[in-house]
């Protein structure tokens, strides 16, 4: 049973968490915190990245904190959030691409991208190929991904419908989000191999969780996945894949850890099921030049 106890120490490491303002961003900032990183709190709302941050430091680690303003729905911004951070850093160790949203109402990205895909997917696909100078010149850098094991519910990505050009369906679009994520994860992986880099891309989910990702569904809807889910893990505990993903030196480039429990809702770090549709190569490289003439954003090279 792997928890936060097991993680190696994390003194001398930058990691840039997204998303950290609450549930599962906020459990692995701290947690990486307190083993001694140097951890970059990346959020949306500056007033909401503060406050976490001084909840952090409030309850002791050996680590430092910084604050980012980064909203993943705006490409020109994460471009200019990404300027500041390899302005001020010339080596990541650990970036977690973890913000996301869940079933919110039909609404865009500021390029015109259904929220999901531009934020779940898009925003970190453009993020990390901006980081990819400062992670390409740091030994062994480590990109960790958040999928869902909602990534099975969809069988390929309609790139027709990615601006919801023809309709939206709130689930549908966020497992579209999750499965575009682990193809990410294991595509950048076969890419970092065929140039050479050293890095390491890994995906992990966190099963059931309680956190606010719940915040646009309904309560009955709610309250009915919990009865058929069992009740949602602390988002302590939802943390532990990414964690294990992010600092375990057993982790290889292009595995996916979740929970182990049944159904993987559940329980503590293992490696996980991976849809043929996620590790279908065709699709990934599909994705990826999509992303990338989507984004203006081009690496490995
Ligand atoms: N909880 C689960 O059971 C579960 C299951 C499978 C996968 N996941 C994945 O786990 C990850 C973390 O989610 P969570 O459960 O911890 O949910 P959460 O508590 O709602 O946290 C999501 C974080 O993403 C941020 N975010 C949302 N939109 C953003 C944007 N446009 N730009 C920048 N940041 C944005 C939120 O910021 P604000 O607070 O400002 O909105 C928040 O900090 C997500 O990728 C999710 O898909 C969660």
């Amino acid at each position: 049973m792997w928890t936060i106890e097991n993680i190696p120490g994390q003194t001398g490491k930058t990691a840039l968490v997204t998303g950290a303002t609450s549930g599962i961003g906020y459990e692995t900032a701290q947690a990486l915190y307190t083993a001694g990183a140097h951890v970059i709190l990346a959020a949306r709302d500056a007033i909401k990245a503060e406050q976490a941050a001084s909840t952090i430091q409030a309850k002791g680690g050996k680590g430092t904190l910084e604050v980012g303003v980064l909203d993943l729905a705006s490409l020109r911004q994460i471009n200019q959030f990404a300027e500041s951070i390899r302005k001020k850093h010339d080596q990541l160790q650990i970036l977690i691409n973890n913000a996301g949203v869940m079933v919110p109402p039909a609404s865009k990205t500021e390029d015109g991208f259904e929220l999901q895909f531009g934020v779940n997917f898009l925003g970190h696909f453009a993020l990390t190929g901006h980081l990819y100078p400062v992670l390409k010149q740091t030994a062994g850098a480590r990109i960790v991904t958040l999928s869902s094991g909602a990534h099975r519910f969809v069988a390929a990505i309609d790139f027709a419908n990615v601006r919801s050009e023809k309709s939206y369906n709130p689930n549908r679009e966020y497992a579209v989000s999750k499965l575009a994520d682990l193809q990410f994860t294991l595509e950048l992986q076969r890419r970092f191999e065929r140039v050479g880099d050293k890095l390491i891309s890994v995906a992990a989910h966190p099963g059931v969780t309680r956190t606010a990702l719940s915040r646009h569904m309904p309560d009955a809807v709610y309250q009915a996945a919990i009865t058929q889910f069992g009740e949602l893990m602390p988002a302590w505990q939802g943390a532990l894949p990414t964690l294990f993903a992010a600092t375990s030196p057993t982790v290889n480039g292009g595995d996916y850890y979740g929970p182990d429990g049944e159904s993987e809702l559940h329980g503590y770090p293992a490696l996980v099921k991976i849809s043929d549709a996620a590790r279908t190569v065709e699709a990934a490289k599909q994705l990826w030049e999509f992303a990338e003439h989507a984004t203006g954003v081009r690496f490995p090279k």
